[in-house]
């Protein structure tokens, strides 16, 4: 659904190799509930989208297919590490986009409400609007002290960005393993939403089983 003044687009990173995850396949492409990992989350993405870019991984041939969605599909390789493969998807986006999402294709569970949320907070003058949860286990660090959990949050994605504070964030060509994390750098105003607890990162061959029988119930 195209959004009011200035477009809104989204980078799906899906480069990765997945090597925690093993197999052959990179567990992004891997099928669940009829459809696979990136499909779910491009299909969450396109819902509040103009356009959405698609990184795969270098020299790959794997194209995600643009059927059903009412918003344009563009693929592009990505690089070796998360924050380059974001920068090739930012080169995708068109001038004219004044919102950018950056998802993680490893979390398909993600709403459309989630993604929703995500752009009106920037809409409303965040630099950078990002979903978090509360940290529910106890935590102790490799020393085994313990950190107190109520001053822990753990960020998701999807992350909102005005187009600006992206592009700028990212021209230094710094690393980060997300990219609010690179917008703060910069001096960037981020703001928090509430996430959602089931929006979980696919990461061991376990969470597979979990993202199955929450996107089935959705079937
Ligand atoms: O490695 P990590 O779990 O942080 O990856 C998060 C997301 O970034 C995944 O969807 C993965 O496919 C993507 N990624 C990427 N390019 C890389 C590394 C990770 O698009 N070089």
């Amino acid at each position: 659904m195209p959004t009011e003044a200035g477009t809104t687009w989204t980078i799906v990173v899906a480069a990765g190799s997945g090597s925690r995850f093993g197999g052959d396949t990179p567990k992004q492409f891997l099928e669940i509930a009829g459809k696979r990992v990136v499909d779910w989350s491009v299909s969450a993405a396109a819902s509040v989208s103009d356009g959405v870019v698609v990184v795969v991984p270098k020299g790959s041939s794997v194209t995600v297919p643009a059927a059903g969605l009412r918003c344009q599909v563009v693929c592009v390789n990505g690089g070796d590490s998360r924050s380059e493969s974001v920068r090739k998807g930012l080169a995708q986006v068109p001038d004219t986009a004044q919102v950018v999402l950056v998802h993680d294709a490893a979390r398909p569970v993600a709403s459309a409400a989630l993604m929703a949320t995500v752009v009106a907070a920037v809409r409303n003058g965040a630099d950078a609007a990002i979903p978090v949860v509360g940290v529910v286990d106890t935590i102790r660090d490799l020393e085994g002290n313990i950190i107190d959990r109520s001053q822990l949050q753990a960020v998701q994605t999807p992350q909102g960005f005005s187009a600006r504070a992206l592009r700028d964030a990212h021209a230094s060509g710094a690393h980060a393993t997300d990219d609010a994390t690179l917008v703060s750098a910069v001096g960037g105003l981020i703001v928090v939403v509430p996430g959602e607890h089931w929006n979980i990162k696919v990461t061991e061959p376990d969470d597979l089983r979990v993202v199955a029988a929450l996107l089935g119930e959705r079937l």
